[in-house]
């Protein structure tokens, strides 16, 4: 697989063809990388709503007036569209699940070992918490993380799709319950392919100099 292709392929879709759909396959794949994306310490401080049917795609677009229409469409004509929900706090009880997930899959030789691991996650948690942005901006960093996985996966598979940041979080928020659940939006993704009318697909990419991004030491 050629990964620099793939890379300078990928491009930010604007408009989908609303009659193209993703195979389940495929589907499955993006959603098996969304799986295993890494997150720090393992935290996994994420929820994805993945939105299949019109219904549940109008109501996502409801964050999307003002300001933010221009980014409706997509949602609408996409294949599927995945919103990217992040934690609001991390319990001790969700610490637990975590660390009785990792002694279930058999990741702890003894019981001081398990222990040793919760205490060091739990510290790390206590740590962010303090640090500047506090614990929500490094979990939404993590999330993040697994925003950039899945546009590789997608472009990987030929799937087209667009990273979507302009939409009002509190809406869609309130739209899906997400506040209640303990989760906030993030981020949406939208996938699907392409429409023979969409700008974007052939301008070229623009970048800044390598030397500019880049220092080697
Ligand atoms: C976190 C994030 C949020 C973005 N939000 C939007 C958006 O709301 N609408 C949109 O059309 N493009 C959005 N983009 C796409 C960027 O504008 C695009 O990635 C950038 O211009 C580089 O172009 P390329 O993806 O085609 O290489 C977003 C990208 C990222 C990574």
């Amino acid at each position: 697989m050629d990964l620099l292709k793939i890379a300078q392929e990928r491009y930010t879709t604007k408009a989908y063809d609303p009659n193209k759909k993703i195979s389940q396959t495929d589907l499955n794949a993006i959603l098996d990388v969304l799986h295993l994306a890494p997150s720090s310490i393992n935290i996994q401080p994420w929820h994805f709503l993945v939105i299949e049917s019109d219904a549940a795609k109008q109501r996502v677009t409801q964050a999307m007036t003002g300001p933010y229409a221009y980014n409706a469409p997509k949602v609408l004509d996409s294949s599927h569209t995945v919103v990217f929900c992040t934690r609001n706090d991390v319990t001790d009880e969700y610490l637990n699940q975590l660390v009785q997930q990792d002694a279930a899959i058999g990741r702890f030789k003894d019981a001081a070992t398990q222990q040793a691991q919760a205490e060091v996650r739990k510290g790390y948690v206590d740590q962010y918490r303090a640090a500047e942005g506090g614990i929500t901006r490094w979990m939404e960093n993590q999330t993040f993380i697994a925003l950039g996985e899945a546009l590789f996966a997608a472009a990987a598979l030929g799937i087209d799709s667009t990273p979507i940041g302009g939409f009002d979080a509190k809406t869609l928020d309130a739209e899906f319950n997400l506040t209640a659940q303990g989760f906030t939006s993030s981020v949406v993704l939208t996938l699907g392919y392409r429409s023979e009318t969409d700008f974007n697909a052939t301008l070229p990419k623009s970048r800044l100099a390598k030397e500019q991004i880049f220092t080697t030491l």
